[in-house]
């Protein structure tokens, strides 16, 4: 999977016209899923867009509820009927700026699964946490919680995003060694917490400073699925990064 993260970036009418040029270069990409996630007010107008492409509609966040006194929410119904397949729940901005827990991580990834919506659920730990040498400890700890009470059938449709938090939008990229360390460490604790099947059937995407330089060699790694994209997904690049994608696969 290749998923572009477009965060607060792109008016709806600036999203429509880069969306535009994202089917054309696009098309016939078609040994891997190509999601574009752009603000929720350019959801309507993508959608017009990429609606008989190849490419699917992601959602960069949603609220656990279907409808209510929640203001400034959007609830998966609304984003089902935008045409939105996937939704990115956890980003490390919501997490670090919005003040999002692992337990309300946990309860919108239910409510995405109850709701046919794929959750492209992210983690990652901080500088601070990997120099004092707590990555795994902070990975396990947002992998049990943000997947806790799903059963072996849900939590195959996850998605699951590293993305360490001092490697996006920095430049810094992990080494194509330190991404696949993280994601075999998930792996393994995925067929802990479940079985080996459900740890293989999971997909997991590296994200942070992901451009066409640095793709091919996280990519050929053995357990990186694919790759959550900011920065090189507002441009050109992210076809690079179909590309590469396209020439590993064969
Ligand atoms: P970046 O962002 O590619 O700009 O580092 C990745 C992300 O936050 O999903």
């Amino acid at each position: 999977m290749l998923a572009g993260n477009w965060k607060m970036n792109k008016t709806p009418s600036e999203a429509q016209l880069f969306a535009n040029t994202l089917v054309n270069a696009l098309a016939g990409f078609n040994s891997f899923d190509i999601y574009i996630a752009p603000v929720f007010v350019a959801l309507d107008r993508v959608r017009e867009v990429v609606s008989s492409s190849n490419i699917k509609l992601a959602a960069q966040n949603m609220y656990y509820e279907d409808s209510g006194a929640f203001t400034g929410e959007v609830s998966p119904k609304m984003l089902k009927e935008l045409g939105v397949q996937a939704v990115i729940i956890g980003h490390s901005e919501r997490r670090r700026i919005f003040g999002e827990t692992d337990e309300l991580i946990n309860k919108k990834i239910k409510k995405a699964l109850a709701e046919g919506l794929t959750p492209i659920f992210c983690i990652g730990e901080t500088l601070e946490e990997r120099q004092k040498g707590l990555t795994f400890c902070v990975l396990e700890k947002q992998v049990r919680e943000g997947l806790y009470g799903l059963n072996t059938d849900d939590v195959k449709k996850v998605v699951i995003a590293y993305e360490p938090v001092w490697a996006i939008g920095t430049g810094v990229v992990a080494t194509p060694e330190q991404a696949q360390e993280a994601h075999e460490f998930v792996r393994a604790l995925l067929a802990k917490i479940y079985d080996e099947e459900v740890a293989q059937s999971v997909t997991i995407l590296y994200g942070g400073s992901v451009t066409p330089e640095n793709f091919f060699g996280l990519f050929v790694k053995p357990d990186i699925d694919g790759a959550l994209v900011g920065g090189a997904s507002l441009k050109e690049s992210f076809v690079e990064l179909a590309k590469i994608m396209a020439s590993v696969l064969g």
